[in-house]
């Protein structure tokens, strides 16, 4: 594929969440928040209003208009792409939906290397709407930077492999043993969508981009890194050739903070069940991300606020700190509560 160059990184080269990404000084701790935007926003509720979900992600205004909405309403340091990690499969013509409540549902199981190979490869005519969307929004965004991103193999294979959402991966993970081939080519093809996916993002402007594997917490260290972490790595590698810096992220995975790492992040997202100290000695000289327990926010504010000065003491020994979540904002958050909790770690002092 012929490398592209980001549109423009100079107007967001200097914002306090690249700064701590790439491990420089900053201003103040940056903050956003994983699923900032979507059902905690009445904004949200009504703009999405009888349209279906991978609906809104094929329309750039909507998109345009619901990326905005939380940078609008908490001031944060970044916006995240709305977008979600199967609309590259949706976009290739695997049939698909996502239900209200339920999440991703794939009508017809990948099962055999004909259903694999039957997946067409991801190139940027797929999504001409996410070219333009994420024009609109750098556009509109100014200094503040937008994150792409992408599902990485594992997980989106959990639900191509599963047929929707699952605890224990259990189809996912009996073919990873016993058809390693049809696992490689998955994988393979999963990659493939990831790494273009993320490519047009940043093509279009968007400054930095997160990997997310949020189910790889289900996997022994020895599983991920065999089966899965080669195929991660060529997607952060891919990435890096962009020059924007990558953030990779998974659920439960304490286990595996090293060597998320080292399959190639600059970032290493930590959730909230590993204190932030223990994320930052695993993950080494990498910046990291989070790690407020999401449903902190349904404690008086100042529990919440008490623990966020506990999160952000713990970041100052990290390469580099963005404050976030542990994992994404429940639906049922009070917008108010996110509100203080931007302002608070913006005035936070920083020594
Ligand atoms: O963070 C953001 O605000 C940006 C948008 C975003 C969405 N999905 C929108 C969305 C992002 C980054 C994602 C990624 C995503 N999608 C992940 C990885 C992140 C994570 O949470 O670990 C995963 C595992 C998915 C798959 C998926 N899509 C799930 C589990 C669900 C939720 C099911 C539910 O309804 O509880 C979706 C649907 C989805 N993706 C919604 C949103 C706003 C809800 C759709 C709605 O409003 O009806």
């Amino acid at each position: 594929m012929t490398p592209t160059t980001p549109a423009d990184a100079s107007a967001t080269r200097d914002s306090a969440f690249i700064r701590a990404a790439r491990g420089e000084s900053v201003p103040h701790t940056p903050v956003w928040f994983m699923r900032q935007a979507g059902r905690s926003l009445p904004e949200y509720l009504k703009v999405r209003e009888g349209i279906g979900m991978l609906e809104s992600c094929m329309d750039p205004d909507l998109v345009t208009e619901i990326t905005l909405q939380p940078v609008r309403r908490y001031g944060v340091d970044a916006a995240i792409f709305f977008s979600d990690i199967v609309l590259p499969l949706k976009a290739v013509g695997v049939d698909l939906d996502i239900k209200p409540g339920i999440g991703p549902v794939v009508a017809s199981p990948v099962r055999t290397l004909a259903d694999v190979e039957a997946i067409p490869d991801l190139v940027p005519e797929h999504v001409p709407y996410i070219t333009q969307a994420v024009k609109q929004l750098v556009a509109e965004l100014g200094p503040t930077p937008l994150i792409g991103f992408a599902g990485a193999p594992f997980t989106v294979a959990s639900y191509l492999v599963e047929g929707g959402p699952s605890k224990e991966h259990a189809k996912t993970k009996a073919m990873m043993h016993s058809a390693p081939e049809v696992w490689d080519a998955l994988m393979r093809k999963i990659a493939q969508h990831s790494a273009a996916y993320l490519r047009v993002q940043v093509a279009a402007g968007a400054s930095a981009v997160q990997l997310f594997d949020s189910w790889a917490g289900a996997l022994t260290p020895r599983d991920y890194v065999e089966h899965v972490m080669p195929h991660s790595s060529r997607v952060l590698s891919e990435a890096g050739e962009l020059g924007v810096p990558r953030i990779h992220f998974g659920v439960g995975t304490t286990n595996l903070l090293t060597l998320m790492g080292e399959a190639g992040a600059d970032v290493v997202g930590v959730d909230w069940r590993t204190p932030l100290a223990d994320g930052i000695a695993r993950v080494g000289d990498r910046a990291v991300q989070g790690n407020l327990d999401p449903t902190l926010v349904f404690a008086p504010t100042e529990v919440m606020l008490d623990r966020a000065a506990e999160v952000i003491d713990a970041g100052r020994a990290a390469k580099g700190h963005i404050f976030n979540l542990g994992h994404g904002v429940i639906p049922s958050t009070d917008p108010d509560q996110l509100k203080k909790l931007t302002d608070f770690v913006h005035g936070y002092p920083l020594d």
